[in-house]
């Protein structure tokens, strides 16, 4: 496994496989792994003949300055991981790196970035969508992987490649859980015990609000997910959204046609924590 920094370096590194049109499978991270991002990279490994991983936290997808400073950083740790799972390259730049100058471009991502995660990060999916499409430009994957647990970022990514005409593939991938059933994240290790000990209610109370779909409506479903994670002292619900898996706008009744996603945010002291599952 090679590590490098450069553009240069990377499109070095994967000019052979891409020429010799072999399927070159990309995983976009921030860093700080743990085994949500690592079941992306061994999919990866399984289903290409090539498999690189970018490490990079990007600024202009933090709307909270505070939250860009405290996010994790672990280059050493997440290297020895990505060898394990069978990573090819590793792409760690600098920031001059990815944005020699500034990128000004301003997406339409339409009504996706209206709702939940975009409606309260005011210009995260933007920055989402910027340094994306850097990294494809960058990387030309055949195959790219995301995890559902980003299930907003999931459906930017698709609009992003079908406005840019990328040829890239994006593979979803399912949400990898602590025991406990919280979503592996890289914030959660930023919790502190008590609001670790707090967090996995955000994921029960999501487990248990799917099985009630059947037999009640969505004011009780949402009035039930309001009452248990307000009753705990160390959550604060931002949202707690059914919407159409596609749209992602808001459905009005739980007997809309077509597939829904229940989606929620919460925030345990200054870390916001998300999830979601599937309403068939
Ligand atoms: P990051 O939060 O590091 O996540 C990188 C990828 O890992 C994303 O596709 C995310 O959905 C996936 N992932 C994170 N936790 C997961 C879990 N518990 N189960 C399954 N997949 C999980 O998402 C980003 O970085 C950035 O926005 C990025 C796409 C790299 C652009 O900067």
């Amino acid at each position: 496994m090679k590590v490098v920094k450069t553009v240069a370096e990377v499109q070095q590194l994967l000019a052979i496989p891409l020429s010799n049109k072999e399927v070159v499978g990309f995983a976009p991270t921030m860093g700080a792994l743990h085994s949500g991002h690592i079941a992306l990279v061994k999919r990866a490994r399984k289903e290409c003949d090539a498999v690189a991983v970018s490490i990079f936290v990007n600024p202009t997808q933090f709307n909270d300055k505070n939250d860009l400073a405290r996010y994790p950083r672990t280059l050493d740790a997440d290297v020895q991981l990505l060898q394990a799972a069978g990573c090819d390259v590793v792409f760690a730049p600098e920031v001059e790196e990815i944005y020699p100058t500034p990128d000004t471009r301003v997406f339409d991502f339409g009504m996706l970035d209206k709702v939940m995660e975009g409606e309260r990060r005011p210009g995260h999916f933007n920055g989402v969508g910027q340094v994306v499409s850097r990294l494809f430009d960058i990387v030309k994957p055949t195959r790219a992987y995301f995890g559902e647990k980003d299930f907003q970022q999931l459906a930017i990514v698709r609009e992003l490649v079908h406005q840019l005409r990328y040829k890239v593939e994006i593979v979803p991938c399912p949400i990898v859980r602590e025991a406990d059933g919280l979503a592996m994240s890289s914030r959660n290790t930023l919790l502190t015990p008590e609001q670790r000990a707090a967090a996995p209610l955000i994921a029960k109370t999501l487990f248990t609000a799917v099985d009630m779909v059947c037999e009640t409506d969505l004011a009780t479903l949402k009035k039930f997910v309001v009452d248990q994670i307000e009753g705990n002292q160390l959550l604060k619900l931002e949202y707690f959204d059914v919407v159409n898996t596609k749209t992602l706008q808001p459905v009005y009744s739980l007997d809309n046609e077509g597939s829904k996603q229940a989606c929620i945010a919460v925030q345990a002291g200054k870390i916001r924590l998300i999830d979601n599952m599937r309403i068939s």
